[in-house]
């Protein structure tokens, strides 16, 4: 009897050889049969290589990799990064704080609520002027200084959501300490209105630390010692960001069952209250707990995230498609592939299963991608023409902004256009009128795959539920590949290296391979 892994195989062989366009014409209702709506998102699953025996074959692999006791796991608070004992409950944070939630001996529940509280006041309190800076002007700027998870998801939602800003505070992200950027801030902004968010779950990341240390030292200089009361922490390491010098009462905590890259429904995302009223941000929270519930509550096959999560354990196994393209038709998301390739790739991209052994199959694609419609003037001729297998999420808006219903149109246009023309292609035929020997070079192949997402309406609430999508498919997935999807221990070498590298830029040099001595070498003469 032939393995599970054997039917798949064969089953792509059998589905390689139908192109996508005829799978329509075999199958009547297969648009109704892959597509979805969870709440506000829409999700059409269609343009993929997928018939009706391929959920037969799903079913099994979900059951294969008890993707439904994982759920359970994950839900219940189990610790499921077991590398780090710990459970990943950031579906707690946007849950309501009504029903208590131990873990350990504390009510998460009350904690997350108080945290909640604090947000609230502080943003009420920069909103209306009572927090003051030290020369007794209220505060303009807010610098977020944090990297990785600690900066792409409050960076995103400001970024989504600035046009329905009242414009009072802006925000400035900084996370690399890069010299230019700091001067352009700095020489940009007053230190009598500026407030500084030290953001690091660990407090110990270098980057965001030499940032903090250099923005304190120029509001010192400007401020004097009074001035450390226009910084804030917001850190699960609240001891380490006391030892830095910011009082209690200015950190906010959150704990070391958020993931890093799953940190943007603490704390992480004062900023964003900032910018744009607590409200915004409890609803962002809202949407998310909706996709929470329907990832929680419903049949595998059924559930959105699952399927989605499937989709990319199929092609990377099966069609040997190492990368995912995401591809969003609204300026207020440009900066969410960025967001997702921390998300799905520090998540995945692993060499170790679950039992600390070597996996037999790659874990984990290559995430990128870009807005749309800039990039089909870009990078799509070689998504269309090119010798690459590359799948593509597109992510539009239903709804037009009043009075733009033009432009809007135009978008939404272009981006079904794009799947449609992936798909289909375009062979000699059309080309008739055109010498033979001119035909070949304009064809495309046609059967690219591309999944769609539509939200309603881009809203906090519509993101929420777009992230919190994108987060269980991340689960699901590393249940699929059997890998941990809540550590990280690949980045820590060039952490530890980048010490050593530092030692000898200084003039103590350390021992290095050839290359990195004779660049070192270099970039001192
Ligand atoms: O180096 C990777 C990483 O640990 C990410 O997982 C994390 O989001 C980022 O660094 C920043 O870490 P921290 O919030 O502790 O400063």
């Amino acid at each position: 009897m032939s393995t599970l892994n054997e039917k798949l195989n064969q089953h792509r062989q059998e589905l390689q050889n139908i192109p996508l366009s005829e799978l329509f014409a075999q199958e009547p209702e297969r648009v109704n049969q892959w597509r979805f709506q969870v709440g506000t998102l829409y999700a059409d699953l269609s343009k993929n290589h997928l018939n009706a025996k391929t959920k037969t074959l799903w079913q099994q692999w979900l059951e294969q990799a008890q993707v439904q006791q994982g759920i359970d796991a994950l839900t219940r608070g189990d610790n499921v990064n077991h590398s780090e004992n710990r459970p990943a409950l950031h579906h707690r944070l946007r849950a309501p704080t009504d029903t208590d939630f131990y873990v350990g001996e504390e009510n998460i529940s009350a904690s997350i609520a108080d945290v909640r509280q604090r947000m609230r006041q502080i943003s009420e309190q920069i909103h209306s002027g009572q927090w003051r800076g030290y020369s007794d002007q209220p505060i303009s700027d807010v610098i977020h200084i944090g990297i990785g998870g600690s900066e792409l998801g409050p960076r995103l939602l400001c970024h989504a959501f600035e046009h329905q800003s009242d414009g009072k505070v802006r925000i400035h992200f900084l996370a690399s300490p890069d010299p230019i950027y700091l001067e352009h801030l700095t020489r940009q902004l007053n230190p009598a209105t500026t407030l500084l968010i030290v953001a690091s779950k660990s407090f110990s990341t270098e980057e965001t630390l030499v940032n903090a240390n250099y923005l304190r030292d120029w509001l010192r200089q400007n401020g004097g010692q009074q001035a450390d009361a226009q910084m804030i922490a917001i850190s699960a390491n609240v001891d380490k960001a006391q030892q830095f010098g910011i009082a209690a009462q200015r950190i906010l905590p959150f704990w070391d069952w958020v993931g890093g890259r799953f940190s943007l429904w603490s704390a992480i995302s004062l900023p964003f209250v900032l910018q744009n009223g607590y409200p915004a941000y409890q609803a962002l929270l809202d949407g998310a707990h909706k996709m929470d519930t329907h990832f929680q509550q419903t049949a595998l096959m059924d559930n959105l995230p699952v399927q989605l999560a499937l989709l990319d354990a199929w092609y990377n196994h099966y069609f040997a498609v190492n990368n995912r393209a995401v591809i969003t038709y609204s300026h207020p998301l440009n900066p969410f592939p960025q967001y997702l390739q921390q998300l799905d790739m520090e998540s995945l991209g692993k060499r170790a299963n679950r039992q600390g052994k070597p996996l037999d199959k790659p874990s984990g694609l290559i995430i990128w991608g870009g807005s749309g419609t800039e990039s089909q003037h870009a990078f799509f001729q070689l998504i269309h023409q090119g010798q690459r297998q590359i799948p593509i999420d597109f992510i539009a808006i239903k709804q037009a902004p009043k009075g733009y219903e033009r432009a809007h149109q135009l978008v939404l246009g272009h981006c079904l256009a794009q799947s449609e023309a992936l798909m289909k292609g375009r062979d000699e035929s059309y080309l008739q009128d055109l010498p033979e020997d001119k035909r070949y070079e304009r064809t495309s192949a046609g059967n690219r795959p591309s999944t769609t997402l539509i939200l309603d309406a881009l809203t906090p609430e519509t993101l929420g539920a777009l992230i919190a999508l994108y987060e269980h498919k991340v689960s699901v997935l590393g249940m699929l590949y059997n890998v941990n999807a809540y550590d990280q221990w690949g980045v820590e070498l060039g952490k530890i290296l980048a010490q050593e590298t530092q030692k000898s830029l200084q003039g103590d040099l350390q021992a290095h391979d050839p290359s990195t001595t004779a660049l070192i070498n270099h970039l001192k003469r």
